[in-house]
């Protein structure tokens, strides 16, 4: 995803705050990669709001550029260096105009290359990892007096007790649908994967910490939350009765906040979905029924490999509970295909293991080698040419599934969160419980409210829908909504 992304900031607020008031500037963000990446940008613009920052779309109007960079696959420091390139000739133009362009490196290829990449591109002031974003005035400030500031310490802490800092000031309106960070970094150790290395060891914030920014952001409009970490359901967080939660228990303690109708938790791990998270399924109205969970292959051999630390049996077993606990649920998933020393066999392992599971949709990728991983250095590496050929089957399959499950949501109605306009005029555009897009003919003013919605038509991703008139939903209880149309159909 490398989408320009709206984010809203809480100026007034902090500006409010400030002793005297700071230049307006302008702050360009560009944010790659996951949801974590759009959180943390939209909490940078927080940070940065009241010296003084406003968002701005227009490149050329930026007195501060940040790249808030993804280092997942491969080829991402190049993506970021050629990026970088085009600001540089932007902030030339700027020079001739007598304004001045800060440019700072944020994320995990920032984490990763550290030094690297001021070095590279000089036009970069700032380099600083995803721990780092609270001490930006302080980076600024550095970076304003000429120094070329590279910050890549840990201090996952810091940076969570700053955000909780955050929470209690008082907000201006927020998007409907929004991103919470629970849990950050990872211990799992996937032999592919390079996220233990650049967002760290697994660090939970408090209950009281989430509960009080949840309630923040319920108190600015939003109506859906949904709770990241990269392994979320490993979140583990002290509570105010003095005893460790897990995300079932918070999620359970989050259905109680006025106003939120509507939770989600990404990305999960399937050995850390207990009884308690898959029960929340059954049990929670407000819990959304759609969750990811990346298996990555379907070969036993390969699960190893991967050090994914369970079997393809136990993922089996475990969609059976979930399933049971919510049948309606819409499955998603990540796979990579082409790990070293997969076959045709383990490849069609997979595939079988997609066939049963029956998925609402997925991603897929090409395994790319990380350097510093186990997996860049395992013999057997897979050819570009048979990695691709897999791939194409793998989504023709996955598409086909994607298809039979919108398909299958035809004629019924459900409740449709309305997040903004859509492509064409008097349009709107909400998430369906199982978080495909619903284009609606409707009015602006039910921006931020959940109506119910009949599926008249199905599209590759999208749902499209149509008002029941009459038919209010005020809350999230898209499983009334949709028992009754299972009746209706
Ligand atoms: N190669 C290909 N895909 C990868 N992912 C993570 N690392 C790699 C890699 N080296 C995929 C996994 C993960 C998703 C976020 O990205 O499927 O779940
Ligand atoms: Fe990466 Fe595996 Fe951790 Fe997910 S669980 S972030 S794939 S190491």
């Amino acid at each position: 995803m490398t989408d320009r992304l709206d984010i809203e900031v809480a100026d007034a607020a902090g500006a409010a705050n400030a002793k005297a008031d700071p230049p307006k500037r302008k702050v360009f963000t560009r944010t790659y990669g996951c949801q974590m990446n759009v959180y943390d940008s939209e909490r940078m613009n927080d940070v940065l709001a009241p010296q003084g920052y406003s968002v701005t779309e227009d490149l050329a109007d930026a007195d501060l550029v940040i790249l808030n960079t993804c280092h997942i696959r491969e080829k991402a420091a190049e993506k970021v260096y050629s990026e970088l390139g085009r600001i540089r000739k932007v902030k030339e133009e700027r020079a001739l105009a007598g304004k001045d362009m800060m440019v700072g490196v944020a994320g995990c290829v920032a984490q990763a290359e550290g030094e690297e990449i001021s070095r590279r591109a000089p036009i970069v002031d700032m380099v600083f990892g995803p721990q780092s974003y609270h001490r930006l005035p302080k980076l600024l400030e550095e970076a304003a007096s000429g120094k070329k500031v590279v910050e890549t310490e840990f201090d996952i802490d810091a940076k969570f007790e700053h955000l909780s800092e955050r929470a209690a000031r008082p907000v201006q309106k927020r998007p409907p649908a929004a991103f919470l960070t629970v849990q950050e970094g990872c211990d799992k150790f996937c032999t592919f994967c390079v996220v233990p290395y650049t967002r760290g060891a697994e660090v939970s914030r408090s209950v009281a910490q989430i509960v009080a920014e949840a309630e923040q952001m319920a108190a600015g409009g939003v109506r859906e939350i949904t709770l990241l970490g990269q392994n979320v359901n490993g979140w583990h967080g002290e509570a105010p009765d003095g005893k460790t939660w897990g995300l079932g228990r918070l999620l359970r303690r989050l259905s109680e906040i006025d106003g939120l109708d509507r939770l989600r938790y990404t990305t999960s791990h399937p050995r850390d979905m207990d009884d308690e998270l898959i029960d929340a399924h059954r049990d929670l109205k407000t819990l959304m029924p759609y969750l990811h969970l990346p298996v990555q292959s379907g070969s036993d051999k390969i699960l190893a490999a991967m050090n994914r630390k369970h079997t393809r049996d136990e993922y089996f077993r475990l969609i059976d509970r979930i399933r049971e606990a919510s049948p309606d649920i819409a499955m998603s998933c990540d796979f990579i295909v082409g790990f070293p020393g997969e076959t045709d066999q383990d490849f069609e392992d997979t595939m079988d293991l997609i066939r049963r599971v029956e998925y609402g949709s997925a991603f897929s990728f090409k395994y790319s080698q990380r350097p510093g991983t186990p997996g860049a250095t395992m013999a057997d590496q897979v050819p570009e040419e048979v990695k691709g050929a897999r791939l194409a089957e793998l989504q023709a399959l996955v598409a086909s599934q994607q298809t039979a499950f919108n398909a299958s949501r035809l004629g019924m109605t459900c409740d449709v969160l309305f997040e903004r306009k859509g492509r064409n005029p008097g349009q709107l555009v909400g998430k369906s419980p199982w978080l495909q897009p619903v284009p609606v003919d409707a009015p602006e003013a039910l921006i931020g409210t959940i109506q119910a919605v009949e599926i008249v038509e199905i599209g590759s991703n999208s749902l499209f829908g149509r008002l029941v008139a009459g038919h209010h939903a005020s809350n999230g209880s898209s499983h009334d909504a949709i028992k009754e149309a299972a009746f209706d159909a």
